[in-house]
């Protein structure tokens, strides 16, 4: 097996009197798409969020090819290669797709002395991209707003992509959508994955973790009962550890039938 392009080892973080992560352990691999599950105020976010720069572990330590870590703000972790994809979506409904591909990347030529931006580059690129992620747009200057979420979750990833990620962090990307967004999504994952970038995939949603996932990690209140690989764990025990068995089972009994 090649090595990990992240290890996190024994992270602690704390919020005042808050112990949001216990020591949790995680290794992430190139060309992998890692599912990190658990239930609501588990430490998902927060765990992703020390991965990228966001929060600074209370302990434990970050590698990331190899090297020890500290990224002093998202920036750094940014320009080693660390993207994050928010579910509410840093862009502006009203601009064009290329334009909010390009937003802080934006390519610049030269005429007579003057820089604009260039519109048939930004165009030509969105247009491309787009499609090896499967989405026909009508036209580059087609508004973001027009798009379904489950397109524009691609058009985020595609942008990630294209700018260079190694490690792409998605937190909760299909939580919003209807089954063919989440189809669509998913396959845009797979289709990440296949080029050798290491997914992070934040879900409530046991299906759609088994639906691309490779590896699995749950988190419950902060700690982690460590990673299983696809084919070594059934759905069910994954939803099980997600809610503390034995809750889920109370449920079930008291719905007479089955959650
Ligand atoms: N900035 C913060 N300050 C104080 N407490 C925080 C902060 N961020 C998170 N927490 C706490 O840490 C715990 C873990 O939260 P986190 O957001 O990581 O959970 P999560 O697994 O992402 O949940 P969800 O599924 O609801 O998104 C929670 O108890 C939360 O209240
Ligand atoms: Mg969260």
């Amino acid at each position: 097996m090649t090595d990990p392009i992240i290890r996190m080892t024994d992270i602690e973080k704390h919020f005042g009197s808050v112990i949001a992560l216990n020591g949790v352990t995680v290794e992430f691999y190139p060309g992998e798409c890692h599912c990190l599950l658990g239930d609501n105020g588990a430490g998902k976010s927060t765990f992703i969020k020390t991965m990228s720069g966001v929060h600074k572990p209370t302990k434990g330590k970050i590698e990331f090819e190899g090297k020890e870590m500290n990224f002093a703000d998202p920036r750094d972790a940014i320009a080693a290669g660390i993207a994050t994809v928010y579910q509410d979506l840093a862009m502006i409904p009203l601009m064009s797709v290329s334009r909010n591909f390009f937003m802080g990347n934006e390519p610049v030529k030269k005429v007579a002395g003057m820089s604009f931006f260039d519109h048939e580059h930004a165009n030509d690129v969105t247009m491309s991209e787009m499609k090896k992620m499967g989405i026909n747009l009508r036209g580059p200057d087609q508004a973001v707003g027009t798009l379904s979420g489950g397109e524009r979750q691609t058009v985020a990833i595609a942008r990630a992509v294209h700018f260079g990620a190694k490690v792409l962090i998605l937190d909760e990307p299909t939580s919003a959508l209807g089954v063919r967004q989440t189809a669509n999504v998913l396959a845009t994952v797979d289709k990440v994955r296949k080029q050798g970038i290491a997914v992070v995939f934040i879900t409530h949603n046991v299906r759609h973790a088994m639906a691309v996932g490779d590896r699995f990690t749950v988190l419950n209140r902060g700690k982690t009962f460590g990673t299983a690989s696809r084919g070594e764990i059934t759905p069910e025990q994954l939803q099980d550890m997600m809610a503390g068995g034995e809750e889920l089972a109370t449920l079930e009994g008291s719905l007479g039938g089955t959650v």
